[in-house]
């Protein structure tokens, strides 16, 4: 935990696609990718306060796959030692994914976990709807311990590139209306496969990349392209905003390792930063 510093950590997943059977693209498995962050998880020995899973959990017409998905969430559950959270995307299939833990009443539910309080929201047909957007609004009346987070699959904006620059939440105004003057500390989505950072009404908004294939961002106005590159995003909530590092869970062969002094991480070094 680090309360101590102030920094609060949400290690954010999005965009699995895990499938039955076959690979994704021949190459992709999801849910080893979502063990192989388990791994991550102890090789570096951060301490999440929680792991968010923004949605496409399996790719569409796989819903035979949300059992091989739990269990590798509960892998990653056991590795990270804090609760795995998730939320459904428009590949997921509302009926059956309430396999999943915590989705057996529904998509859309409020979890705290120590002084953080989670609404985990379902756009998985691309928009909230009011009643959602109602629920939201009455949940944020009430300030809760250190701040709420937002998690749902849809961004409230769209991509700059041009193929998803519609493909974001199509209610994101009355979102991000329910969500003003209430406590919330971000807003945490997916679906782009691609990151984005940005601040709407005053609130963080951080887009994770995906753990499936990430956008060829040239890839043209009228097509998109997937290339394999599995990531991750390491959310920390410090006092008084928000930072997002995007993580590769595979790093080509570097071009060099260097040494850096602990005490002169600013010094001039000639590998440094
Ligand atoms: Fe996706």
């Amino acid at each position: 935990m680090s309360h101590a510093t102030g920094r609060l950590t949400v290690l954010h997943i999005s965009d699995v696609h895990a499938t039955g059977g076959d690979l994704l693209y021949e190459r992709v498995d999801g849910a080893r990718r979502l063990r192989a962050v388990g791994d991550y998880v102890r090789q570096t020995g951060i301490t999440p306060e929680a792991v968010v899973v923004t949605g496409d959990l399996v790719q569409r017409g796989h819903g035979g796959a949300y059992g091989a998905v739990q269990e590798a969430l509960d892998e990653l559950e056991n590795a990270a030692g804090v609760p795995v959270l998730t939320v459904i995307g428009n590949h997921d299939d509302p009926e059956r994914a309430r396999e999943l833990r915590g989705h057996a009443r529904g998509h859309c539910r409020e979890v705290r976990v120590d002084d953080l309080r989670f609404l985990l929201l379902d756009s998985s047909t691309g928009e909230l709807g009011s009643a959602q957007i109602a629920w939201v609004r009455d949940a944020l009346r009430t300030p809760y311990g250190s701040g709420t987070v937002i998690a749902l699959h849809h961004p409230p904006l769209g991509s700059p590139m041009p193929t998803l620059a519609r493909a974001g939440l199509r209610d994101a105004d009355a979102l991000l209306e329910a969500a003003a003057g209430g406590d919330v500390r971000a807003i945490l989505a997916g679906h782009f496969h691609h990151a984005i950072a940005a601040t709407l009404g005053g609130i963080p908004v951080s887009v994770a990349p995906s753990l499936a294939y990430h956008q060829v961002m040239d890839a043209g106005p009228d097509r998109v392209s997937g290339h394999d590159s599995a990531m991750f995003s390491l959310v920390h909530l410090v006092p008084d905003g928000v930072s997002a590092t995007s993580v590769s869970l595979e790093s080509p062969a570097p071009l060099f390792t260097s040494p850096i002094d602990p005490k002169n991480q600013m010094g001039n070094h000639d590998h440094a930063a």
